[in-house]
């Protein structure tokens, strides 16, 4: 199968399922991988949400708070795409910010809402093809996730984090090994098998 035969798959499943992007699926094999969302309903922080796939999983996979507290806030340039959620979105439970994730008044409005058990990110550049300077965008954003990570990622957390693979990355995930109980890295199969992206995840922060 090739990797364009692959896209249609992944997007055509992903559109008879109501979701509006594959990626959905990368976040459904590390959750059962990894077991990311814990055992007690959790508290998550959704970067780079856009269109909403993550998103709209996670409200689907867990029932409203008792008493309304917040369960998922997230954020992203683009705002979220309203073609399945069905409302879901709406709820009261869910916070969402567009906005870059660097500026200040999404920091504070996120930090603020925080601390949560889950933090993830799929936030990724507009890509140029040249693989060094794609890598390196990556990177600055990873950095971004891990101040979140340090600022309101609750100990115990844990996070999932896309990352472009080269140089640097390996520093990285040292970086997230020192904060974390376990670091790995790990290819979701939805990922294209021509891409370079990964996920890195830290289980249960320092
Ligand atoms: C692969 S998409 C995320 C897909 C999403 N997880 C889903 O399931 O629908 C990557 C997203 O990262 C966002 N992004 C990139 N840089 C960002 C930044 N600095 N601040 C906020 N969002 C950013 C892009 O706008 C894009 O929507």
């Amino acid at each position: 199968m090739t990797s364009y035969e692959k896209l249609d798959f992944w997007s055509l499943k992903a559109q008879k399922e109501g979701y509006p992007a594959r990626s959905v699926y990368k976040l459904m094999e590390i959750d059962g991988k990894f077991g990311l969302f814990g055992k007690v309903p959790p508290k998550i922080l959704d970067l780079g949400a856009a269109p909403g796939s993550w998103s709209l999983y996670i409200l689907r996979r867990f029932a409203p708070a008792p008493g309304g507290e917040l369960r998922l806030a997230a954020a992203d340039l683009q705002g979220l795409s309203r073609r399945f959620d069905k409302g879901v979105f709406d709820r009261k439970d869910f916070f969402f910010i567009q906005g870059d994730l660097e500026s200040g008044p999404v920091r504070e409005a996120l930090s603020g809402r925080g601390p949560y058990t889950v933090l993830l990110s799929d936030a990724a550049p507009g890509t140029t093809g040249n693989r060094i300077v794609d890598t390196g965008k990556s990177l600055a954003l990873a950095e971004q996730v891990l101040e979140y990570a340090d600022a309101c990622l609750a100990p115990g957390g844990n996070m999932a984090i896309k990352v472009f693979q080269g140089a640097g990355s390996e520093d990285l995930l040292e970086r997230i090994r020192e904060r974390f109980t376990a670091a790995r890295s790990f290819k979701p199969k939805a990922c294209r098998s021509d891409s370079f992206e990964t996920y890195f995840l830290g289980l249960g922060k320092k």
